[in-house]
């Protein structure tokens, strides 16, 4: 028998992705198409903006995604789709483009929750990746330890009571003059720098597995405007390499005692932070300290993607977990078992 094939589309923030996956992890094509240039000068995402631009772009990257995967509608078998988290009109476009063409195509449609996609992109990046595992997931809207015991039983072990980790990156970037999205020009300057030249504070610590990472931005910035009064030149490099090392320091913290508590021991990591290339060095090279396996989507399917979500949405219906088409767009989705 032909392994089913699942389209996924994900237009939660300001990427407008479609894939086509065979099976559960055999992808067969996956495109983004990023706005990012076009946020840029706002130093953020515009939510109106974005929602045009994934009005325009919907259908030429899905019909991008059939064509690159050498397929056409008619093979596709089920439809899987970000419902939330995410921007509402952004998430709407996105949805209402499944909706349609899963009813037309008379195939089932599959709410797909984003931060389990973010998850789902380490099946697509290990071949032999199961649950159980602890996810640490890390994107601009959300820092989160999830212990996931099965594909579809999640449970939140803690999570950012304010900024996440991500967001944390864009806004020290902004402040120091960097341009959007910050993460990846704060992990480019932090080579640069002396992680250890400036002790930034690092909330939380040792008290259970919630994140704060507010204090530690208003740190950096105090740092700045300081140095600023006092006519005293600022090693930009070092402040980089430094306020990063104060956010792994206390993400790999926490993680490693989630799996020590839990008694697991394969450590995932998730989301858009995960493409920063200290934090995963120094994930991997605790865990391999304590002996756990350390796992990590592929560069690619690190920040928002469509794949995730197929690959997501493939297990999901496996196990029965399908929607209809009364599914709505629900911009604040938390983590929750199935
Ligand atoms: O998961 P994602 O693509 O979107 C959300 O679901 O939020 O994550 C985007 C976030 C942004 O905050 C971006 O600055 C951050 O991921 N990011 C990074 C790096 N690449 C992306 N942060 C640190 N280092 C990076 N290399
Ligand atoms: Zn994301």
């Amino acid at each position: 028998m032909k392994d089913i094939l699942t389209l996924g589309i994900e237009s939660s923030c300001d990427e407008t992705a479609a894939a086509v996956l065979s099976g559960g992890r055999t992808l067969l094509s996956n495109i983004i198409s990023t706005q990012t240039p076009v946020h840029r000068k706002y130093g953020g995402v515009v939510p109106e903006i974005a929602s045009r631009k994934h009005i325009v772009n919907i259908m030429p990257v899905i019909d991008e995604a059939l064509a690159a995967a050498n397929v056409t509608l008619k093979d596709i078998g089920q439809i899987a789709v970000t419902y939330g988290p995410g921007l509402q009109g952004a998430l709407l476009v996105g949805l209402s483009a499944a909706k349609a063409l899963a009813f037309s195509l008379d195939v089932p449609l599959i709410g797909v929750n984003h931060l389990e996609g973010h998850i789902f992109a380490n099946f697509l990046s290990e071949e032999n990746l199961e649950p159980p595992f602890i996810a640490l997931v890390v994107s601009g809207g959300h820092t989160s330890l999830v212990k996931v015991s099965d594909y579809n039983k999640f449970s939140l072990m803690g999570e950012t009571r304010d900024d996440a980790a991500g967001e944390a990156f864009d806004k020290v970037a902004r402040v120091m003059g960097l341009k959007y999205p910050g993460g990846p020009e704060i992990d480019k300057l932090a080579k640069e720098g002396n992680p250890f030249a400036i002790d930034f504070p690092k909330a939380l610590r040792n008290e259970g597995y919630d994140f704060s990472f507010s204090g530690l931005k208003s740190a950096v910035l105090n740092y700045l405007n300081t140095k600023k009064l006092k006519k005293e030149e600022v090693n930009n490099a070092d402040v980089a390499a430094s306020f990063q090392e104060a956010v792994i320091e206390i993400l790999t913290e926490k993680a490693m005692s989630a799996l020590n508590s839990s008694n697991l021991n394969t450590l995932v990591l998730a989301g858009g932070v995960a493409a920063n290339s200290a934090l995963g060095q120094k994930l991997k090279t605790e865990s391999k300290k304590r002996n756990y396996r350390y796992v990590s989507p592929k560069p690619a399917l690190c920040t928002d993607n469509a794949a995730m979500i197929a690959c997501r949405g493939y297990y999901q219906a496996q196990a029965g977990i399908v929607s209809d088409l009364y599914l709505n767009a629900e911009p604040g989705l938390v983590l929750k078992d199935l």
